[in-house]
């Protein structure tokens, strides 16, 4: 078997590597440069091999090698840095190795240097694009929701119109609903949603037949069934949204009881959803005040004593406490 010499062999791997690696000795001269590492900086062997590094320029000043030994000395492990070759115009990863000697000594620095250009570039591209589609899918998102609120918009619009004595009155709830939530919650998504749904409670109502919805009194049972079917067409028009469940969910209860006697789930206190419950006080407030077929609109004050009246039968006394509180002070009007 032909005696073959370990560290030729190791030395001879080196050198073929496909990127620049450059070996320092314990002493600071070069030990070993392979052909890509002296090109990369236009050195002849003759120029580094035995030399101290402290002579190379770009050991000496532009990465600053003597630090990085420095530091390898101190610490046990390799690190790379990351420069731009400004000669070529490339980003470069160099990687600071320590060489050990068999009893686990520092013996000797290894240095590598990639070219890592293409793959920078890549990144950069990938994150520019990233971003743009980002920018364009909120661009999208932001012209649905426009596109989306203007058609429902429509909708309240054309519901109003079917009923004569109810112009105004989306706008009117979500107004008090708006001042109601806004003082005791803050601004929040949450509190958006149930503004939202205030605006949109009665849409449902555009299923209703338009000589149901103008009777002045005397429904039927099943005109009753009919009126009572708008909570729940409301929400499932909005409910395919995926975003608008919590709205869906409080136009569906708006017409519950806290005493459990509304419909359409017979819900009871905690168990309606919070925007039910504040809606159903806005919308109560807005119909007393509003003039009827059968009869005028009530002043503030004989409103506010029926609303008080309701708290904990009809309505969440909680939120009829913070209601009656802020008319008081002249917030709703
Ligand atoms: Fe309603």
């Amino acid at each position: 078997m032909p005696f073959v010499d370990t560290e030729d062999l190791s030395s001879n791997a080196m050198l073929n590597l496909p990127f620049a690696v450059t070996i320092i000795s314990q002493d600071g001269t070069i030990a070993l440069m392979n052909k890509i590492a002296r090109e990369s900086l236009g050195l002849m062997k003759e120029d580094c091999i035995g030399r101290d590094f402290n002579e190379v320029d770009f050991f000496a000043n532009e990465i600053r090698l003597g630090m990085a030994i420095e530091h390898l000395k101190k610490a046990d492990k390799s690190f790379s840095r990351y420069y731009h070759d400004n000669a070529s115009n490339k980003i470069k990863r160099m990687t600071f190795a320590r060489i050990l000697d068999n009893r686990g000594r520092y013996a000797g620095t290894l240095l590598m240097s990639m070219d890592i250009t293409g793959k920078r570039k890549k990144q950069e591209e990938l994150v520019r694009t990233v971003s743009a589609l980002k920018e364009q899918n909120s661009k999208l998102t932001a012209m649905l929701d426009e596109l989306f609120f203007g058609s429902l918009g429509s909708l309240v619009q054309l519901v109003e119109a079917k009923h004569k004595y109810t112009v105004g009155h989306s706008i009117r709830v979500s107004d008090t609903v708006y001042s109601l939530t806004e003082h005791a919650m803050g601004i929040s998504s949450q509190q958006a949603d149930i503004v939202i749904a205030a605006k949109l409670h009665d849409i449902g109502k555009v299923a209703i037949k338009d000589d149901v919805l103008n009777k002045p009194a005397g429904l039927s049972e099943s005109e009753y069934e009919h009126i009572k079917s708008h909570p729940g067409v409301g929400a499932r028009i909005v409910a395919n949204i995926p975003r608008m469940n919590e709205i869906a969910k409080n136009i569906r209860h708006h017409h519950e009881k806290f005493d459990g006697t509304g419909y359409p789930g017979r819900l009871e206190a905690d168990g309606i959803p919070l925007g039910s419950r504040i809606i159903a006080i806005a919308d109560t407030y807005d119909a007393l005040t509003s003039d009827r077929p059968y009869r005028k609109a009530m002043s503030t004050k004989d409103a506010v004593r029926i609303i008080e009246d309701e708290a904990g039968s009809q309505l969440d006394p909680y939120w009829t406490k913070e209601f009656v509180g802020m008319v008081g002070k002249g917030i709703i009007i």
